[in-house]
């Protein structure tokens, strides 16, 4: 039972005009319902709501949104501009909404040609993105087997980084599943990554239909998981890397390289290049995005776990800085030491944007 039984995200054609149909993540896993959408105030919306997330999947959401906006004649300058703006910290959202809108633009900017164009170029974006997940699954173990000879890791992850957010099977998630495979996976450790719960509601989803030895743990215990010597790797994904090597990601991954560092684990980050953004030169320029209030203060809308009008602090993401990661794998090879210019080398190779 390897894969979803829906897919994380379908371009549809019914009777009634093409539809991108989106697996709704927020009914996870309870339920495995699909969203429709029609059109991009729709898909904008699945988008803030988080019923499709995860950095590569948004980019492969927006481009397909932009291809939408063409087909249904819709404003596409206005459009491409509304999906890029719907989350401002994974990069992969502007380059996939802007990959799909350079084509249409290519190919005329009006008409039928064009909106073929950007429909091809969505589909081209998440072919690659598939093809890459699989390149980053065979460099990841390579990685995990050199820095771990004796084999059967226990990995710690954070967030979400499976089939749910990728054309195959992910990133971060993608190398833990290539060891399982190989038989070397003894335990996977998984975050509950608070307060949206990607990790237990989704992680923990897709580890089970592995098939993984897993365990669902609270952020808060992460440390002494550490302590007790259970922890052999993390791996997490990324939602930007600045050119300086600063990763941001799902809010809790800095406390898990800080607590790497100090017990000597290595931190490994797993992101395709479209996730580098030289243009952001380092961490403290990446925006970050900040959600509203009651995800903290309630624990499923409209159940409170802290007094009414209580205030929240709610970033979705922070920043680690390089000197805390060990390596950062892509589908173009490992960037280790993480540095500017070893980013810029992987970034340099043919890139089609
Ligand atoms: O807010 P989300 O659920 O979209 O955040 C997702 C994450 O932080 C993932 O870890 C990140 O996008 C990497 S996915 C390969």
């Amino acid at each position: 039972m390897a894969d979803l039984r829906l897919p994380a995200l379908r371009w549809a054609e019914p009777p009634e005009g093409p539809v991108l149909v989106l697996l709704d993540q927020t009914r996870l896993p309870a339920e495995e319902a699909e969203l429709v959408c029609t059109d991009v105030p729709g898909l904008v919306a699945a988008i803030q709501s988080l019923a499709v997330r995860g950095a590569p999947l948004l980019g492969i959401a927006g481009a397909y949104g932009v291809a939408l906006a063409a087909v249904r004649g819709y404003d596409v300058t206005e459009a491409a501009r509304q999906l890029a703006e719907a989350r401002p910290t994974a990069v992969n959202l502007a380059y996939g909404v802007g990959r799909a809108r350079d084509a249409y633009r290519s190919a005329g900017g009006d008409g039928a040609a064009a909106a073929r164009a950007a429909l091809a170029e969505a589909r081209a974006l998440h072919r690659e993105d598939a093809q890459g997940s699989e390149r980053m699954a065979g460099a990841g173990l390579g990685l995990l087997s050199e820095l771990l000879p004796g084999g059967g890791y226990r990995l710690l992850t954070h967030c979400n980084t499976g089939a749910l957010i990728s054309g195959a099977h992910g990133t971060a998630f993608a190398v833990v599943r290539a060891a399982h495979l190989a038989g070397e996976l003894r335990r996977l450790w998984v975050d509950e990554t608070r307060p949206l719960l990607q990790g237990a509601r989704l992680t923990a989803y897709e580890a089970a239909r592995e098939g993984m030895p897993y365990a669902v743990l609270p952020d808060a215990a992460a440390g002494s998981l550490f302590a007790a010597g259970e922890v052999d790797a993390v791996l997490i994904g990324a939602d930007r890397i600045a050119a300086d090597g600063s990763v941001a990601n799902k809010i809790g991954s800095y406390p898990l390289a800080v607590l790497a560092k100090h017990h000597g684990v290595p931190f490994i980050v797993v992101a395709p290049v479209s996730t580098v953004d030289l243009a952001t030169r380092d961490g403290a320029a990446i925006q970050i995005e900040h959600r509203p209030g009651q995800e903290v203060t309630e624990v499923r809308p409209g159940v409170p776990v802290a007094p009414v009008g209580a205030q929240a602090y709610n970033p979705a993401f922070d920043v680690t800085p390089p000197e805390l990661v060990t390596a950062i794998v892509t589908e173009r090879g490992v960037v280790a030491p993480v540095d500017h210019g070893n980013l810029t080398n992987v970034c340099s190779e043919t890139r089609s944007s």
